[in-house]
């Protein structure tokens, strides 16, 4: 039977009060995929061991099925966990490792038919009688999950399994355990620092960022409505561009945010996220403008609801099937603190300025869905200015766009970050009405609207 598994305000402190997980709340439902995505140190490990049961849960409620569970041992709630480190037993066999648990748990019974069938069903038959040493990391892994599935547990609990391995594998690795835990139908519980594994195995990712749940939602809700600037530059790459700008709006003219040398002239008639922007009148906002939201063209060109934007071309990255082009605007970019390695305060209370809902603009910005409607602004109280010894690196330019491939660079162009400036280009921020909305099945080959604008000269 899978499980449903609830956290009620859960709260862990390890040495010197350093509350390192501050009042999780979370419900996953019975054959959900869920994700824990955090940087290094949010903790994601944390949360997941104490649903195991193998860290204590100081404040909070944790209900299994809906009966109270914080006391459970953890050989009675009937979880299973990958980890990253494979955790084989490395005398026995793959035949043994997976068998063991079973032997464990029912020492009379065979385990040799719960162990074939789950060697067939990751493919791992002709394995069995090899020992870890003799196996690669992708098998080591295969091995370590099919000992967690011959249990029939109720839950998974996976923390980081495919981390020590090579790109390739982990794509093909992440496709079988997204296809094995759907078959099953066994809650999943997977923690994650790697947004686009978050992305493309959960049902639903919850955002942790210093042991503070930021949000929960689809893959589709975390990247178009991001409840906030962490979570809008946690997830999607390339990383979304944020601008640091002021607002400008006279009582009797068009409402513009200045980004320094230009400014944004909000389309019109404005849309209710950025009426609301009004009352920001001077203030400092961020202007969050995702790459495949700005399509480049002549600024003739420029469609009805459109703003446009001119940059020179810093750098052009070669993806392939994309190509990303790093403008200078003239504006600054905004740092985000924590992208990296968040770490709690001293004092032992994560930041609270981040806790509940941030600005009267961010609670407003999340129920009207900003980032459908054009450029998105917002403030970050949080988001300090660029300092000198940031840990983000700084990147070429402060607008990334996508492209098609079919863009030749500008002759010339050196190709490194450094490269020589172009010719002015034009660019317009596009109003975006062809997303698909929040919980819209999703349209087969069609990930990323591409926007096939040659650039302008
Ligand atoms: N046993 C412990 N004693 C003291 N501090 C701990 C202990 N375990 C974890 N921590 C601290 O708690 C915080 C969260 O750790 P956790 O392992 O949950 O993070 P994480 O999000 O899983 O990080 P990573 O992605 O690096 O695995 C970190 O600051 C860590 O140093
Ligand atoms: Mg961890």
């Amino acid at each position: 039977m899978t499980r449903a598994i609830s956290l009620h305000d859960v709260s862990k402190t390890y040495t010197r009060g350093v509350r390192v997980v501050d009042q999780l709340s979370l419900d996953i439902a019975p054959g959900e995929f869920l994700v824990l995505l955090g940087p290094s140190g949010c903790g994601k490990s944390t949360v997941l061991r104490m649903i195991a049961g193998l860290e204590d849960i100081d404040e909070g409620l944790l209900f299994l099925d809906g009966e109270y569970g914080n006391d459970l041992p953890p050989s009675d709630r009937d979880m299973a966990m990958v980890f990253q480190n494979f955790a084989l037993y490395p005398s026995m066999t793959s035949r043994d490792n997976i068998g063991f648990p079973l032997r464990i748990e029912s020492p009379g019974a065979d385990p040799a038919p719960r162990v074939d069938a789950t060697a067939r069903m990751l493919g791992i038959e002709d394995l069995l009688d090899r020992f870890p040493a003799q196996l690669s990391g992708g098998e080591r892994q295969r091995v370590a999950m099919g000992r967690a599935i011959a249990r029939h547990p109720s839950a998974f609990l996976m923390d980081e399994p495919l981390s020590n391995l090579d790109a390739k594998l982990r794509n093909r690795l992440r496709a079988e355990i997204s296809r094995l835990t759907r078959e099953l139908g066994v809650t999943t519980v997977y923690v994650t620092h790697d947004q686009s594994e978050a992305m493309s195995l959960g049902d639903r990712v919850a955002v942790l960022r210093g042991g503070v749940l930021q949000q929960v939602g689809s893959p589709r809700t975390v990247y178009s409505l991001p409840s906030n600037v962490f979570v809008a530059a946690f997830i999607g790459t390339p990383r979304i561009n944020l601008l640091r700008g002021l607002v400008r709006a006279p009582l009797d003219g068009a409402m513009t945010i200045s980004l320094g040398k230009q400014f944004l002239r909000l389309p019109e008639p404005l849309c209710l996220d950025h009426q609301l922007l009004r009352v920001q009148q001077g203030r400092e906002v961020i202007v969050g403008l995702r790459s495949e939201a700005v399509r480049i063209a002549k600024p003739s060109a420029a469609r009805t609801g459109e703003v446009v934007l001119t940059g020179l071309v810093e750098h052009l990255e070669f993806q392939g099937h994309e190509v990303l082009v790093h403008f200078d605007t003239g504006s600054r970019p905004a740092v985000v603190a924590d992208l990296e390695a968040p770490r709690p305060r001293p004092d032992g209370r994560p930041s609270r300025r981040r806790r509940r809902g941030g600005t009267v603009l961010d609670r407003l910005r999340g129920r009207a869905g900003a980032l459908r409607a054009g450029p998105v602004v917002t403030t970050d109280p949080s988001a300090p200015d660029p300092a000198p010894d940031s840990a983000e690196p700084r990147l070429p330019g402060d607008l990334i766009v996508r492209t098609t491939p079919d863009l030749e660079p500008p002759a010339g162009h050196a190709g490194a970050a450094a490269g020589r400036p172009r010719p002015p280009l034009r660019l317009r921020p596009e109003r975006r009405t062809d997303l698909p909305q929040p919980g819209a099945a999703a349209r087969p080959g069609r990930v990323t609207p591409a926007y096939g604008s040659p650039l302008a000269r």
